[in-house]
């Protein structure tokens, strides 16, 4: 059982870093393949909290080895912050490989997101302004920046001369902004080399090998599927692939090498950011997940937005990822609700629709359909198998396995490291 994916199966926010942290005791490798620090996995060992935006959680476990992969975009002053920030906390991170291939954020990639942000106004995407879209777009124009490139002051040169020659006219002439010196940007990307070099590495072929030797390898998605720049809500999504098919473009590993994939759901819904969200809830119980679900945004600190649970969204996603087993999350947050809706098919121009409509007009409309469930009230974090749960919680959870199509092989009861009911392995 060599290569697993675990990727969000909602709209990011999963609980995604405590699911990997679980498992990286028995991982050699946690690799992340796409976005970059719009991220924010936050991990709770004994303790100890850490929030991280661009490393894979696998830094945190002794003898693993964390790897970015080619699908990544990196801003090389939050990486090296983020290093430095957890060797002060005495983490060992000279192990991290990134790869040559992986394209880099660059300060005008940030200003870009900004600026293209604040120029769309009403319908603007809510990006975590990260400069995350504008590297990407220059991924796929061609004319963006590689880690590999810090190594040739030359090339280097000439990529960024290429980049912000029509970048400047857009920013002065149709942003107002002032233009950005070539020169600025040399001489701030060529001093991330030296510290940057060590790291880098042929990390297909490092995957690759270690996957044939058996040693288990753990591909780690950022955000979510709803989130997914071909599968989500588009345009109000990231611009990378969070689904599962990312996992191998995003790292060079053949779909043929992957054994398992792995939704992480958590047992409501969230969603930061603009676009639609059928179950969100603008009401009392939105705030009350919203508070005890501790629903604030790791990298940007926004308030999510919340609602129930909605099965039609797992079912899309264990469909589109080929998804082998679900990881349910923060089933605790529900605890003390006497009631909890779940749903479980759209009304869409007064048709009941099962399935997720992939145009986004019907989405847009899309009015949930809800069958109500009984809550519990007892405590629930201290349970350590499936029968500690009280019996409606047991109900609830079977519910949500029977409608979104693929076993549920652990629930999160709190966010240690052991608030975890596992009920089949995952490796
Ligand atoms: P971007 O990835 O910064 O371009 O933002 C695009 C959309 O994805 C926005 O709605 C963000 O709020 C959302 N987003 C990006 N990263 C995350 C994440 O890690 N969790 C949840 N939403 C995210």
């Amino acid at each position: 059982m060599p290569a697993l994916v675990l990727l969000g199966a909602q709209w990011g926010d999963e609980g995604k870093g405590k699911a990997t942290d679980l498992l990286g005791g028995s991982v050699d490798y946690v690799v992340r393949y796409q976005g970059g620090n719009n991220a924010g996995h936050t991990v709770v060992v004994g303790d100890q909290k850490y929030a991280l935006h661009l490393l894979p959680s696998g830094i945190l476990s002794p003898g693993c080895t964390p790897v970015i992969g080619n699908g990544v975009v990196v801003d090389p002053a939050v990486l090296l912050s983020e290093l430095s920030g957890l060797a002060e906390r005495g983490v060992d991170t000279s192990k991290l490989l990134i790869s040559g291939n992986a394209h880099l954020i660059t300060p005008y990639h940030t200003t870009l997101d900004k600026v293209s942000e604040r120029f769309l106004g009403k319908r603007k995407i809510g990006t975590t302004g990260r400069g995350i879209g504008p590297a990407y777009a220059d991924k796929i124009n061609r004319v963006g920046i590689r880690v590999q490139d810090l190594f040739d002051e030359s090339i280097l040169r000439q990529k960024v001369e290429a980049a912000l020659d029509s970048k400047n006219q857009v920013l002065a002439k149709l942003y107002n902004r002032r233009a950005i010196a070539v020169d600025q940007v040399v001489e701030e990307l060529l001093g991330y080399a030296d510290q940057l070099s060590g790291y880098v590495a042929d990390t297909t072929l490092v995957l690759n090998n270690a996957i044939d030797r058996g040693q288990v390898v753990l591909f780690e998605g950022g955000q979510g599927t709803l989130l997914d720049v071909d599968h989500g809500t588009y345009p109000f999504v990231t611009s990378s692939n969070p689904t599962a098919g990312g996992a191998c473009t995003g790292t060079g590993v053949g779909p043929t090498k992957i054994s398992r994939v792995i939704g992480i759901l958590k047992a409501y819904t969230t969603r930061v950011g603009a676009g639609p969200f059928p179950t969100e809830l603008l009401d009392e119980d939105g705030e009350k997940l919203r508070t005890i679900g501790g629903e604030r945004g790791v990298t940007t600190g926004r308030d999510r937005r919340c609602g129930w649970f909605d099965a039609v969204i797992a079912r899309y996603a264990t469909r589109v990822n080929g998804l082998t087993d679900f990881f349910l999350t923060k089933l605790d947050v529900l605890t003390g609700w006497e009631r909890i809706p779940v749903c479980v098919a759209y009304e869409i121009d007064g048709k009941r629709v099962e399935e997720l409509p992939y145009s986004q007009t019907d989405f847009h409309h899309a009015t949930p359909i809800y069958e109500t469930l009984p809550g519990w009230s007892e405590d629930i974090t201290q349970a350590k198998t499936f029968d500690d749960l009280p019996k409606n919680a047991q109900k609830y959870v079977q519910a949500l396995e029977e409608m979104s199509g693929a076993p549920i092989s652990a629930i999160g009861v709190g966010p240690g490291r052991d608030e975890t009911i596992q009920i089949n392995s995952f490796l």
